[in-house]
């Protein structure tokens, strides 16, 4: 019997579910099973995006039997050619032979390799920005090359905002009735143990297809694996862009050990007391030996610093630690600290072996004081593992320190530019945020800042009311979402840090760590009233540089994040006026004086003519 489920007027979820399977690409443990997905989208044209894997084919069959009631299938878009997704794309096509495939040159060259060669011939080979008119929607075609494989590319439905993410935002576990994000209570840590194993490795091609996606009005994600994102982008692009980017998410360690006969389990033990001893309390411990070492790779890639622990086996290094070192190798991971401790009755081997694996990753700092154990932790190595627990202390990022003026650093104050920034306050129980171009530092002593915040913005009634706020300075990073979640719409009307992780300063407000270079916290010392705005200005209480990427600025953020205007085809060009931040047309001949964006709450003086 079908088995679908709707996402839009027009389109329907046609995959399916493995429960059975106990390891998925026979590598990855998936206790709570996978899903394929497939899309089938019924415009005057009807088009199957992706199919699925062999488990479940005859659920595919029976979905598209019931929703095609006899109309033909006129395409298939293969957005990836791994079996998992294109398995049964021979037996679509032996059920529907009128269907044309869609796909990349390549794909058209593996779909030639995985099955008959003749299939090739019924390919009509996209490159990037070709599109397809099914009626109704408007679907174009975006590379994304090694995400996962070369073939890869992304479907975007322009009449609907709908991005076709191929395995970019899947997770593991299967549907389970709910195919929404923000229905069926998304777990990020297995979407993180997703990510990480099978494509972390590609951290650049992905941020490659994330700039690309963050110039598109998306309004939905559909991807090959888990459920479909409707809302809330805003929470997974930071962690994607934290993957992709081999940014720690946490300050924190991973203790990853193996031991034989529990001396160096010990070791490992004594170092994560030592560690809360010390203050380091978001530890996570896992034995090499009984976990799978993709969720040890995923926690690889959440905290800051790495502990291997082990022991001296075959004048080498303990097999199964050999192979998670191996395996952390394979997946590219960047930018950590490690400490290592190895055990060995007579030549101990495993420290050394340990940093030829993973020297030759980039950014990766080993610290001094390996912990080197005699068979036994003695007392000798009971004070180095107190010093290593030190050192680890030592080099976790420090909070901001007390004393006033030390808290303001002059590195976050040059962040300051004609850019972009994410203004925040709080009110009673609500914090809310808006986009502003307007922080200027106007003294260096003290340090004093300016902010101009439009009237009719709700963090302005906040401000107003607090006499505090925050300003996140906006990086290159920032992807259109941002803009979008934070600038186009209001805080009256949406919780905007609905699930989004708690970041906040000394001052007891959030700030965005995400997309931001520094946070700057302000106390109002003087309003001046302009009239439309109202220019705060504040002490400096508390300044943050949070990385060196460059700041936003306002060419960055036209040139390069906010999405070109692409008029529909067979569509006349509207005359009037558009908004040159956020893209809002009026329909007029002449744009009121008075006027104010309905979106971005910019003046007349942001608008210029068009038609
Ligand atoms: Fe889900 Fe790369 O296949």
């Amino acid at each position: 019997m079908y088995c679908v489920r709707k996402i839009q007027d027009d389109l329907y979820w046609v995959g399916g579910s493995d429960r059975r399977l106990n390891l998925f690409e026979s590598v990855y443990p998936i206790p709570r099973g996978v899903s394929y997905n497939a899309y089938l989208l019924l415009d005057e044209k009807t088009v199957l995006l992706d199919t699925v894997d062999r488990a479940v084919a005859g659920q595919l069959f029976e979905n598209l039997r019931h929703l095609l009631a006899g109309r033909s299938l006129d395409y298939v878009i293969v957005n990836h050619m791994e079996p998992d997704h294109a398995a049964t794309l021979g037996d679509v096509l032996l059920r529907y032979p009128e269907a044309r495939v869609v796909a990349t040159a390549k794909a058209a060259a593996m779909i030639g390799q995985f099955f008959d060669a003749a299939l090739e011939e019924k390919v009509i080979k996209v490159k990037e920005g070709d599109t397809l008119d099914t009626g109704a929607h408007k679907l174009t075609f975006a590379m994304a090359p090694m995400v996962h494989w070369p073939e890869v590319m992304m479907t975007f439905d322009t009449a609907t905002g709908t991005l076709f993410s191929a395995d970019a935002f899947g997770t593991f576990g299967a549907i389970e009735g709910s195919i929404f994000a923000d229905e069926c209570g998304f777990d990020m840590d297995e979407a993180r143990r997703y990510y990480t194993n099978i494509v972390g490795k590609y951290g650049t091609q992905v941020m490659a297809a994330l700039r690309k996606a963050s110039k598109l009005d998306i309004k939905a994600i559909c991807p090959l694996h888990g459920p479909v994102w409707r809302k809330d982008f805003a929470k997974f692009i930071e962690k994607y862009i934290r993957w992709a980017t081999y940014e720690p998410e946490e300050n924190g360690v991973l203790i990853a050990y193996t031991s034989v006969y529990g001396d160096t389990e010990n070791a490992a033990s004594i170092l994560a007391a030592r560690l809360a001893e010390a203050g380091v309390t978001k530890v996570r411990m896992y034995d090499a030996s009984i976990t799978h070492p993709s969720y040890i790779v995923a926690e690889a890639f959440r905290y800051s610093h790495l502990v291997i622990a082990t022991t001296t086996y075959n004048a080498g290094i303990f097999v199964n630690m050999e192979n998670l070192l191996h395996d952390i190798a394979a997946h590219n991971l960047q930018n950590r600290t490690v400490a290592l401790i190895e055990n060995g009755t007579w030549a101990a081997t495993a420290a050394g072996k340990a940093k030829e694996i993973l020297g030759g990753l980039k950014d990766i700092r080993f610290l001094d004081g390996t912990v080197s154990i005699k068979s036994s932790v003695k007392e000798q190595q009971n004070e180095q593992l107190s010093a290593l627990a030190a050192a680890i202390a030592d080099s976790m990022p420090k909070p901001a320190p007390a004393d006033h003026s030390a808290k303001v650093e002059n590195n976050a104050m040059f962040s300051l530019s004609y850019g972009l920034f994410i203004l925040t306050a709080r009110e009673g129980e609500k914090d809310n945020g808006c986009i502003i171009n307007t922080v200027t530092q106007i003294t260096d002593t003290p340090k004093r800042i300016s902010i101009a915040v439009n009237k009719q913005n709700y963090t302005h009634d906040m401000i107003h009311n607090t006499g505090v706020f925050n300003v996140s300075v906006l990086s290159t990073r920032a992807p259109m979402e941002i803009f979008r979640h934070f600038g186009f719409q209001s805080g009256r009307n949406v919780d905007k840090f609905e699930g989004v992780d708690e970041t906040r300063s000394d001052n007891g407000l959030r700030y965005v760590p995400w997309c931001a270079n520094a946070y700057i916290s302000g106390k109002v010392i003087q309003e001046i009233d302009m009239g439309t705005h109202t220019v705060f200005i504040a002490d400096v209480t508390q300044a943050v540089s949070l990385n060196s990427d460059p700041s936003c600025t306002y060419a960055y953020y036209f040139a390069n994040i906010k999405p070109k205007p692409q008029p529909k085809l067979e569509e006349k060009p509207k005359k009037g006026y558009v908004c040159k931040i956020c893209g809002y047309v009026y329909e007029g001949d002449e744009l009121p004086a008075d006027f104010v964006c309905p979106l971005c709450k910019h003046g007349p003086e942001d608008f210029e003519r068009i038609g």
